[in-house]
């Protein structure tokens, strides 16, 4: 990805959460548009913090259905980045002990905190098929956008299962 296909993509992945539909609906469809219009984005997705838990649960996503629908603080690559409050970039999976894996065929993720109010309140992830295909390019898109849908995210936050 060059900077000026970056700043393509960023415009027309904003241009997806307008319009209509509910919170859950827009963050679909960025999932889906991240998915097609960008070749190593195999899986694109969200997960969501249960406020006042350290645990996220799967969001909207576009790709094969994963069985991590719930994630602790701390496991995997989606509970450490909530953890560490910091995007994570894994270039090979087969080199992480603490992953948490979705399917054989995945080989490198990133996964970018949400911020809604000065805490996590989600995450974008993205899993791809390649070895190494993220770049600065990548991080930089993905930070923009976590800025941009921190409302959304927050929106269709889980219920505490504290009630
Ligand atoms: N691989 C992630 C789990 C979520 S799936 O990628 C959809 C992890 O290690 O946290």
């Amino acid at each position: 990805m060059t900077a000026s296909e970056r700043e393509t993509i960023y415009r027309e992945a904003v241009a997806t959460l307008d319009g209509e539909g509910s919170a859950g609906v827009r963050l679909h469809r960025l999932c889906d548009y991240l998915r097609q219009c960008i070749p190593a984005y195999d899986w694109v997705g969200f997960y969501l913090v249960v406020p006042g838990e350290r645990l996220l649960v799967l969001g909207p996503f576009a790709g094969e259905p994963t069985e991590h629908l719930r994630i602790e603080f701390g496991r995997g690559i989606c509970g450490q980045a909530a953890e560490r409050r910091e995007t994570f970039v894994v270039d090979d999976v087969r080199n992480q002990s603490n992953y948490l894996s979705c399917s054989v065929k995945v080989r490198a993720e990133i996964v970018v905190p949400v911020y809604h109010g000065g805490e996590v309140v989600g995450e974008i992830d993205i899993d791809s098929h390649s070895v190494a295909p993220f770049t600065e390019h990548d991080r930089m898109l993905l930070e923009g956008l976590a800025l941009i849908v921190a409302p959304l995210v927050a929106q269709v936050a889980p219920a505490s299962s504290a009630g």
